[in-house]
């Protein structure tokens, strides 16, 4: 039975499902694929970590371990940040193997540059978990539904921040408390203030335009606002109206250009959108041909994420396995006009 043998880039919270995932469906993906995954490597930060569960022979912190291993073929990335997760993927990527990667930071702003590596070297890069956790997004709006002109794509894309408001709305829990209950969930990042300040729903929300819109949207380009301001007055005026206060990123391609921004609104409790609780998140996509069409499920979280993340490593093994790597790497990021969002 041919072996197809990856590596692993981080095993923080969405490293860890990805780990448990691959152990879990092991038999079910031989099956589907005609080979069987071989998790070789897990680079990590801190080798002293007490990791349970864990082949512990498996651990490195030596990147160059991974790049100058001719066998594995794909690099999954699951650290975060920009550096040196963008220069591991690039050097990956020149050396002919595959990436799959949660990082929406990393494609947000370089994700032109990435995809063009990945033609360049007739490999696979997939993002697939790094918008809206475990719901299937990029798929669906690059392929699914390439035959629409979609128009608008608009969703709760954080679930960190669905969270606190649903805690603080729900129940009258403090926006601390809260945040304090989603970073212990791992649902927040590394650093939450991407999460409350509306930066981390920004980054999805631009690469969401650019698949939708074939276009190329950066995370500058994204007008952003967060939570932070939200006091126990608002909700209270909120329940008055009886509408609830939830953060939406909002895409639109309008005559005028892309508008792409994120900002917290009132939404009457009646709104599709208003019953999404918790860190669950929710995309709303309209096109001209299939109309309206809505994505729900959980947004953030070990499982969820990796989820989405063994999705792309099924397609890039199966694309190995079959010799036609290079064919989904996306085909959107080239540039259209955009608006700024206060224009
Ligand atoms: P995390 O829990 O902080 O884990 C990060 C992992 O990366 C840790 O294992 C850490 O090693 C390792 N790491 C960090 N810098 C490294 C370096 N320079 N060299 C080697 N290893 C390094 O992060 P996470 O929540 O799993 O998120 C990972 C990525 O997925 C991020 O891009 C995030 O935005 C994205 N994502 C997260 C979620 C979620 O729900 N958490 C959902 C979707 C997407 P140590 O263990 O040794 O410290
Ligand atoms: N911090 C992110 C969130 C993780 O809360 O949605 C999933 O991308």
């Amino acid at each position: 039975q041919k072996k197809i043998k990856i590596a692993l880039l981080g095993l923080g919270t969405v490293g860890t499902g990805v780990y448990k995932l691959i152990q879990r469906r092991a038999d079910v993906m031989e099956h589907t694929i005609g080979a069987q995954l071989e998790l070789s490597r897990i680079l990590v930060h801190n080798m002293n970590k007490t990791r349970e569960g864990v082949d512990t022979s498996l651990l490195t912190d030596n990147w160059k371990d991974i790049l100058q291993d001719g066998e594995i073929q794909i690099v999954i990335e699951v650290m975060g940040g920009i550096e040196p997760a963008r220069t591991m993927i690039l050097e990956a990527m020149n050396a002919g193997k595959n990436v799959v990667t949660a990082n929406k930071d990393l494609v947000a702003e370089y994700g032109k540059e990435l995809l063009d590596t990945a033609e360049e070297n007739q490999c696979d890069f997939l993002f697939e978990a790094a918008v809206a956790g475990g719901i299937p997004i990029i798929r669906p709006l690059k392929q699914c539904l390439a035959g629409n002109d979609i128009s608008a794509v608009i969703g709760i894309v954080n679930g960190t921040t669905n969270y606190i408001l649903t805690k603080m709305f729900d129940e009258g829990v403090s926006f601390e408390e809260a945040l304090k209950k989603a970073t212990e969930l791992g649902y927040a990042e590394a650093d939450p203030t991407a999460d409350v300040e509306g930066l981390d729903a920004g980054r999805k929300a631009a690469i969401m335009a650019s698949v939708a819109f074939r276009s190329r949207v950066v995370f500058g380009d994204v007008y952003t606002e967060g939570i932070t301001g939200i006091t126990a007055e608002d909700i209270h005026y909120a329940k008055e109206f009886d509408s609830v206060i939830k953060l939406l990123g909002v895409a639109r391609n309008t005559e005028g250009g892309i508008e792409v921004g994120v900002y917290p609104m009132l939404l009457n409790k009646e709104h599709p959108l208003a019953s999404v609780r918790d860190s669950f998140n929710a995309v709303f996509v309209h096109g001209d041909a299939v109309d309206d069409a809505m994505f729900y499920g959980r947004g953030a979280g070990e499982l969820p994420t990796a989820s989405a993340v063994l999705g792309d490593i099924i397609d890039v093994a199966r694309n190995l396995q079959y010799h036609c790597t290079g064919r989904i790497s996306c085909t959107c990021y080239k540039a259209l006009p955009i608006k700024n969002f206060d224009d």
